[in-house]
């Protein structure tokens, strides 16, 4: 019996990753998830507090500071989302790389940023 519920519990802990592996689509906690995707792709520019890394060190403007009122205010949903996919300026294009799922997660966590929130 032990044993069987050991390998029952194995099982469920693998589900469980492959769940969380699997776009972004694991109902868990889609706020830490979203600032984990923001962090891995884009908190090398734009660093894990929104208000612009180290892209100079790669030749590049600084970009935005998401944590400025003013520059949330200026920016629909829709415009953030497609500087995302298109790029702008010297934003690269992220193209098809998220999924809508994960599109909407990033730009609510652009906003997440915005001071008056
Ligand atoms: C290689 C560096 C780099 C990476 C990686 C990067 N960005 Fe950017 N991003 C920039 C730069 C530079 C700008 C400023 C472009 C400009 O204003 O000309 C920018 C601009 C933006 C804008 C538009 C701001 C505006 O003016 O409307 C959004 C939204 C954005 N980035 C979101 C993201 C998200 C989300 C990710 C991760 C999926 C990401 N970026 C990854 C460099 C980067």
């Amino acid at each position: 019996m032990r044993v069987f519920s050991a390998i029952l519990s194995v099982a469920a802990l693998a589900s469980a990753l492959t769940a969380g592996a699997c776009k972004g689509r694991a109902p868990a906690d889609s706020r830490t998830e979203a600032k984990q995707l923001f962090d891995s792709a884009c908190g090398k520019c734009h660093g894990s507090d929104g208000r612009g890394g180290v892209p100079a060190a790669e030749g590049l403007a600084p970009p935005r500071n998401f944590a400025d009122a003013s520059f949330q205010a200026s920016r629909t949903d829709a415009e953030l989302r497609d500087a995302v996919v298109n790029g702008k300026g010297q934003m690269p294009p992220f193209g098809k790389l998220f999924d809508e799922p994960q599109l909407t997660q990033l730009v609510a966590h652009i906003r997440s940023f915005n001071p008056k929130k």
